[in-house]
């Protein structure tokens, strides 16, 4: 690129770009977001080519004054994004033309945008993904605060919706932990690619002059250079590593979402959203809607979107750089984009909703919720095989059920017709805190387990 906007290949390519393919293949608006990674890795680059004295002292400090120039100018507002420059790199490179003349020219030697765009692109994401664990604490934060305070609310376990058996809901909210800290670790882990150097790859095969990669690595910090020059360029598994994880972690949102929707619902009223977390209705009066749940049920589409445009981006795509990789970043800026707010949307989620234990608790005396531990006691107690226990409760609950009555109304003189052999201590296994209690296997819902599991993920 000259003084005289002449485009870099204007020597080779004499006609005019077609101008409706530079309006559309232009990516300006989208990677200008790279712009801080570009000065780094650009600053990066030119102290090394120095220090293998591949450019001098003086034109690289000229070349550094003008990359500090052009951030304060983008910083400030102050810099024009002209379309027409086509990426964030050709437009940078231009403006230190404009400040520096001739002597930026330097400033590609050694180096491709094809290996420039992939250094600004990790070092963007290893700054998001560290973004995301940070926001993924507090979320974990939130859930422990409302486990803590809920140990000993009684609410049914479900299975297919229905009653299945009773838990504390300190211990379900537990279990969104889990997902959360897995969501993070997913993202932890992608740091391993993420960490090694793209820049020194060149064009596709490597540069004849004598870089040292391990300089920018260290500088820029990475943990080690690509060990493949084809692979290096031509590879965005790093990518999809990070939509697949932020799908996951979307989905994960989506699940607890519909669970809340449907706890909030006048169905079950097992939660209710205070009011800065619902919106009304335009035409019925009463109506306090979970849109904000809505909302994050239905975000997880962007990630699955997403993910399957990289992945079909991809498919058959030979080695090694292709226009078509371009659309990665507008990807990846769209899914972290929406990810981050609906986590900042579940965080707000999660401190602003109130637990109703009652109806937790009168909708676990529904359904024969403690049958499994009727038939755990004909095991325990009368040594029978599970099987015959499991036969045993059935008619049990099919006695109830005729009877209209629930496992905790019966009597031990009923109980002992159906079963001679039964005890009188049996009353206490209808009992919901001792069905609950009594499931002290690691990773149950007793209320020790809870304990230990909430200080456990508070050391984490
Ligand atoms: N804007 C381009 C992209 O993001 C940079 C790499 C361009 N390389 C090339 N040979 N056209 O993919």
């Amino acid at each position: 690129m000259d003084k005289k906007n002449k485009s870099i290949w204007g020597t080779r390519i004499k006609g005019k770009t077609s101008s409706i393919f530079q309006k559309v293949s232009s990516s300006i608006e989208i990677d200008k977001r790279l712009f801080k990674e570009d000065i780094l890795a650009s600053i990066a680059h030119v102290e090394m080519l120095n220090k293998q004295k591949i450019i001098s002292f003086k034109i690289k400090n000229k070349i550094i004054w003008g990359l500090n120039k052009i951030q304060n100018q983008i910083i400030k507002k102050k810099y024009v994004f002209n379309y027409q420059d086509e990426d964030i790199h050709m437009s940078i490179e231009k403006k230190l033309f404009e400040l520096i003349g001739e002597d930026a020219g330097y400033i590609h030697t050694a180096r491709s945008r094809n290996d420039q765009v992939l250094v600004d692109f990790k070092m963007w994401m290893i700054n998001s993904n560290n973004k995301l664990i940070k926001i993924l604490d507090q979320t974990i934060n939130n859930f422990l605060k409302i486990a803590e305070k809920n140990i000993y609310t009684i609410m049914p376990g479900f299975t297919h919706l229905k009653n299945a058996q009773p838990i504390s809901f300190a211990h379900y909210i537990l279990a969104y932990v889990e997902m959360f800290s897995r969501d993070r670790q997913r993202l932890k882990n992608n740091f391993t690619n993420l960490k090694e150097n793209p820049l020194g790859s060149g064009a596709l095969s490597g540069t004849s002059f004598n870089i040292d990669r391990n300089f920018t690595t260290k500088k820029l910090g990475f943990k080690v250079p690509t060990s493949n020059s084809i692979d290096t360029v031509s590879n965005r598994d790093f990518v999809l590593d990070f939509l697949f994880a932020s799908s996951v972690c979307a989905m994960h949102i989506s699940r607890l979402a519909e669970e809340f929707i449907i706890w909030n619902s006048d169905g079950f009223r097992l939660i209710t959203l205070n009011d800065n977390i619902v919106t009304g209705s335009s035409i019925m009066p009463q109506k306090k809607n979970p849109d904000p749940l809505e909302f994050l049920r239905g975000k997880v589409s962007n990630s699955y979107g997403n993910l399957f445009s990289m992945m079909t981006i991809l498919k058959g795509l030979p080695l090694s750089y292709f226009k078509d990789l371009q659309d990665d970043k507008k990807i990846v800026f769209d899914t972290f984009d929406n990810l981050i707010d609906s986590i900042k949307v579940l965080n707000e989620v999660l401190k602003n909703f109130s637990v109703n234990k009652n109806e937790m608790l009168n909708l676990a005396k529904r359904g024969h919720i403690t049958a499994t531990d009727l038939a755990d006691y004909l095991v325990k107690n009368l040594n029978y095989p599970f099987r015959k226990s499991y036969q045993i409760t059935a008619k049990v609950v099919n006695y109830c059920e005729k009877n209209k009555k629930n496992l905790s109304d019966l009597s031990y003189k009923e109980l002992k017709v159906m079963e001679p052999n039964i005890k009188e201590d049996v009353i206490k296994i209808f009992d919901l805190n001792n069905s609950v209690n009594s499931k002290k296997s690691y990773a149950g819902t007793s209320f020790e387990n809870i304990k230990k599991m909430i200080k456990k993920y508070k050391n984490a």
